[in-house]
């Protein structure tokens, strides 16, 4: 077998799954893969390494690679590396981002610029998968591309003795090969090897006999078999299709309860885990509102939770009971959702350097499972449907799920699967003959991820106390039936506070005497950039439509501390712009942000009402944020060119930053009186100089 490495830097489990299946069907190729996350440094050596090496890389955060590729990317990045410190090493990379933030696969894009700067040279083209339309759109391809790549790649060097050794011995072979694919039929020249179409028989009898390319070969080679080739197979055997692999790898044992360890922490890689009660809980909009937004504060004192202002932090949340109790159902083991679950590997697994999946914790409940560790919200993948098939008795539903996972099936699974927000649960439901095991579930369910908020407070202004806000997520998840959805977590959030909320007001209160309140569970996120200049006399632009004015809330109590207990201090100027729909319904701290202003802590205060109509003869006032922002151009253009200013973005990550960004390139065209490009180059020196910084999510 030709052996290749296979590393994978992922964030949420995407770029991993993408490695697996690499790695799953690399066997069928004639490869095998060491896969490994790019994290696990003991467990390869790209100085030494002489196989090819394959990466696939997310992206997170304001294009960042993943946490788990920060070391890597140190690693690499030293600049005192030789030019040609990584000549011998031939690669091959995919990386995954999503086109609605502004740095597109930036994670691999930096890791892939790096191992050219250091004289790696690549095998295959560089894929860039793309969230925002279907990442299966370019990974499919991309994956199909790679065996035809590594054939290449092993004929060309030291994989071609051992192929030749290997040729010579057979004398006839039949391939299938991929019609819309000529190029794969370049061959060896001492074999002769009979062309097969689609369903088996000899394509038009033509025998493709000591062909062209000087004794080189591609992906034909990759699924050769030498057992099938010794003598020539009767026709109707030789199709050489891959066998299926065993539908799923993970071997699932039901035992009555053995004393389960059923806690949160062990539903999270992070250390730290840390319960906390929830203290207080307020509606900021009124019921007419588009939105629903609570505020929700915990109570961090009896714990060593601490956090500054603009950091995130992790809520780790269940799924929703029922969804859970109709999963059990379905899958007809509700009378032992308390048994614990023992995984192991199955001995004859075809997939190779295959793991327990890492997310499950050992001797817990199913219950406990498939409440706390797997997405069982996610939109099943196509390699799940395909695996779905084989657990499906009915033969039309059986033709119907293949087309749905098939090449010419996207438009029908994108617009039924993807964009109908389906579940497995509904999959399931619409299938109703489809019986998978557990261990396939297991295995395609992706990890319960917790959820990022934002600090909406600063513990200078709140001592021992954490608050955050969120909207209510709400969709149609539109499968079998049109039904409305609230979100795994903001769904649960709003259950949990619903009976000690108090009613809308644009103050706050505290919970004074309620019953007893529930606690949550939260971890803390990695430290990022997204705080106030450590020089406070530097002035700063906060730009907040919506639920994007939280962590601002947290710069402008911290400040106004600071001021309490600097009054002879230098503070630069403060500028908010938020935006919301109705000044009267969705107008997150009102009172709050109009008291900032009075005290001179927010020196600026821009609030556009989107939906509101102009009063009176009024001249049609500034909609979005932006708009407000290009009202205010000359001051924005001084404080970020002139004064050395920063400016922070928080909020709607696939419309509103990208017009913010826009607009401060216009503004900076117009007030520097450069052209574009200059004006562009200027936003990313801002931003390399984390002068602009951004927290926006889709
Ligand atoms: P809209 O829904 O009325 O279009 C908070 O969500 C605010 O952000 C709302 O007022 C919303 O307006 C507004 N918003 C929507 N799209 C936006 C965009 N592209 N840029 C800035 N704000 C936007």
């Amino acid at each position: 077998m030709r052996r290749f490495l296979l590393l994978y830097a992922t964030q949420r489990g995407q770029a991993k799954a993408i490695a697996e299946e690499i790695c799953e069907k690399a066997g069928a190729h004639g490869f095998s893969a060491d896969l490994h996350c790019i994290s696990e440094s003991d467990k390869y050596d790209l100085k030494t390494e002489t196989a090819p090496l394959v990466v696939v890389v997310s992206t997170t955060g304001d294009g960042d690679p993943p946490d788990t590729a920060r070391k890597f990317v140190k690693e690499i990045q030293d600049r005192t590396l030789p030019a040609d410190f990584f000549a011998h090493l031939r690669y091959g990379l995919l990386g995954l981002g999503d086109s609605e933030y502004t740095y597109f696969c930036n994670g691999g894009k930096m890791i892939d610029a790096r191992l050219q700067e250091l004289g790696a040279q690549r095998f295959c083209d560089t894929g860039h998968a793309d969230d925002c339309v279907g990442l299966e759109l370019v990974v499919e391809p991309w994956i199909d591309g790679l065996w035809a790549a590594l054939t290449k790649h092993f004929m060309s060097s030291r994989g071609k003795e051992e192929m030749n050794g290997a040729l010579t011995t057979a004398s006839k072979a039949f391939w299938r090969t991929d019609p819309l694919k000529p190029e794969l039929l370049h061959i060896e020249s001492q074999v002769e090897l009979l062309r097969l179409d689609d369903s088996g028989r000899k394509n038009s009898g033509v025998l493709e006999h000591n062909a062209v390319n000087g004794g080189h070969s591609t992906a034909l080679i990759a699924d050769y078999e030498p057992s099938l080739t010794r003598s020539v197979p009767p026709l109707s055997q030789a199709s050489l299709n891959i066998p299926a692999l065993p539908p799923e790898y993970l071997q699932v044992c039901l035992r009555e309860s053995l004393g389960q360890e059923e806690s949160q922490a062990s539903v999270t890689s992070v250390d730290q885990v840390f319960q906390v009660p929830i203290s207080e809980a307020v509606q900021l909009t009124t019921n007419d509102a588009i939105k629903t937004t609570l505020l929700v504060e915990l109570d961090i004192s009896k714990t060593e939770f601490s956090y500054q202002p603009g950091d995130a932090f992790n809520v780790i949340c269940p799924n929703s009971d029922s969804e859970v109790q109709n999963l059990l159902q379905r899958l007809q083991l509700a009378d032992r959702r308390e048994h614990c679950v023992l995984l192991k590997i199955k001995a004859d697994t075809k997939k190779k350097g295959a793991s327990l999946p890492q997310h499950i914790p050992e001797r817990c409940s199913l219950q406990f499972i498939l409440t706390w560790c797997l997405e069982i919200r996610a939109i099943p993948k196509k390699a799940f449907l395909r695996a779905l098939v084989d657990c499906t008795s009915d033969g039309a539903e059986r033709r119907r799920l293949r087309e749905l996972c098939s090449r010419q099936g996207a438009a029908d699974y994108n617009r039924f699967v993807r964009d109908a927000c389906a579940s497995l649960l509904d999959l399931l439901l619409a299938f109703p003959s489809c019986q998978p095991p557990l261990g396939l579930l297991l295995e395609h369910l992706p990890k319960l991820q917790p959820r990022p908020y934002s600090c909406a407070s600063s513990s200078l202004f709140h001592p021992g106390k954490l608050r955050f806000i969120f909207n209510i997520v709400e969709f149609l998840s539109n499968t079998t039936m049109v039904v409305l959805r609230k979100g795994v977590c903001t769904g649960w959030l709003a259950m949990l506070v619903e009976s000690f909320l108090q009613p809308h007001t644009h103050a706050s209160h505290a919970n004074g005497g309620k019953a007893l309140a529930p606690e949550i569970s939260i971890s803390p996120r990695t430290t990022n950039s997204f705080h106030l200049p450590d020089d406070p006399s530097v002035p700063i632009i906060m730009v907040g439509p919506g639920t994007g004015v939280a962590p601002f809330i947290g710069f402008l109590q911290h400040r106004e501390k600071l001021q309490e207990q600097h009054p002879d201090g230098d503070f630069g100027a403060m500028w908010l712009f938020f935006g919301c729909r109705h000044k009267d319904r969705d107008y997150l701290f009102r009172e709050e942000l109009r008291r900032f202003h009075k005290l001179g802590i927010l020196t600026h205060l821009k609030v556009s009402f989107s939906r509101d109509a102009p009063v009176g003869d009024q001249e049609a006032p500034a909609k979005y944020v932006q708009d407000s922002i290009q009202l205010h151009s000359k001051q924005v253009a001084r404080v970020l060119l002139q004064e050395n200013g920063y400016i922070y973005v928080c909020g709607d990550a696939k419309n509103m930053a990208k017009d913010v960004n826009d607009t401060l390139v216009e503004i900076i065209c117009k007030e520097a009186g450069v052209e574009k490009l200059e004006a562009m180059k200027t936003l990313a020196t801002l931003k390399e100089e984390k002068r602009y910084l951004q927290d926006i999510w889709s």
